[in-house]
């Protein structure tokens, strides 16, 4: 976990980590860190050419997700650990390694795998707090089933699972999805793509709102 200059962790990033711990199928490790003005600071050479256009609040944010990424490759015992930005914002990891990163106001999360553990990987976090009406009839749709959720805390749960399976099923076929075109099952913790990409979906509901979509490795 990330830690603060004078040694102590913010309660949300312990709350926050367990949550990710308690989601992650094996081989997945997960990392977050409230996000600091100085974030832009991580980045790596290899990275801040494809970073360097956003606005400072976005670099920050941008910055707490790989400062995690670098912490998880690490771990991983990846040698390289540059994860740049591909052209529609997608990040690029290294060779075998498969991996996500999300961020909201206040906290960044990343996760990672050796890509014998998943096929593929997309994180989410939000506020837990109900979508707007108008967002939540654009994230919601008939073919989605949300079980005995409460229709607030169900679109923002829907929000952050269809992002998740959005970044999982981006690397496998390059698609650009809206909303409409993922069909969730909350119960089963089921999210399928119009393209056909099946990922199973967890999300938990504490501090933050956290999703997390996988698939299984290629040949499994
Ligand atoms: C991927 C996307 C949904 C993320 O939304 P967001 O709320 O802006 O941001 P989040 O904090 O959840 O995630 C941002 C991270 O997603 C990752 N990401 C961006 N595009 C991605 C893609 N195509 N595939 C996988 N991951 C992607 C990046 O790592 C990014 O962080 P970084 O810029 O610091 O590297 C958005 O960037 C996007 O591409 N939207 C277009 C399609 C869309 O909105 N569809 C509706 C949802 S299914």
């Amino acid at each position: 976990m990330s830690t603060r200059p004078d040694g102590a962790s913010p309660e949300i990033e312990k709350a926050v980590e367990r949550a990710l711990a308690a989601l992650a199928p094996p081989g997945l490790i997960a990392g977050c860190r409230v996000i600091r003005a100085d974030d832009e600071r991580h980045f790596l050479p290899a990275e801040s050419a494809s970073i360097l256009t956003r606005e400072s609040r976005a670099r920050s944010a941008s910055g707490a997700g790989r400062q995690i990424a670098h912490e998880l490759l690490q771990r991983l015992q990846c040698a390289d650990m540059a994860v740049a930005r591909g052209l529609l914002g997608n990040p690029i990891w290294p060779e075998g390694i498969a991996g996500s990163i999300a961020h909201d106001e206040e906290m960044a999360v990343a996760v990672a795998a050796r890509s014998g553990a998943v096929g593929s990987v997309g994180v989410d976090i939000e506020p837990a707090s109900p979508l707007p009406d108008g967002l939540r009839d654009l994230v919601m749709t008939p073919r989605d089933r949300v079980g005995g959720f409460d229709p607030g805390i169900a679109g923002r749960i829907l929000f952050a699972v269809k992002e998740a399976a959005y970044k999982a099923s981006f690397p496998l076929d390059g698609h650009v999805l809206g909303f409409e075109d993922i069909a969730v099952d909350l119960e089963a913790g089921e999210a399928v793509t119009s393209h056909g990409v099946k990922s199973s979906v967890r999300f938990s509901v504490t501090a933050k709102i956290l999703a997390l979509a996988y698939t299984l490795p290629a040949g499994d």
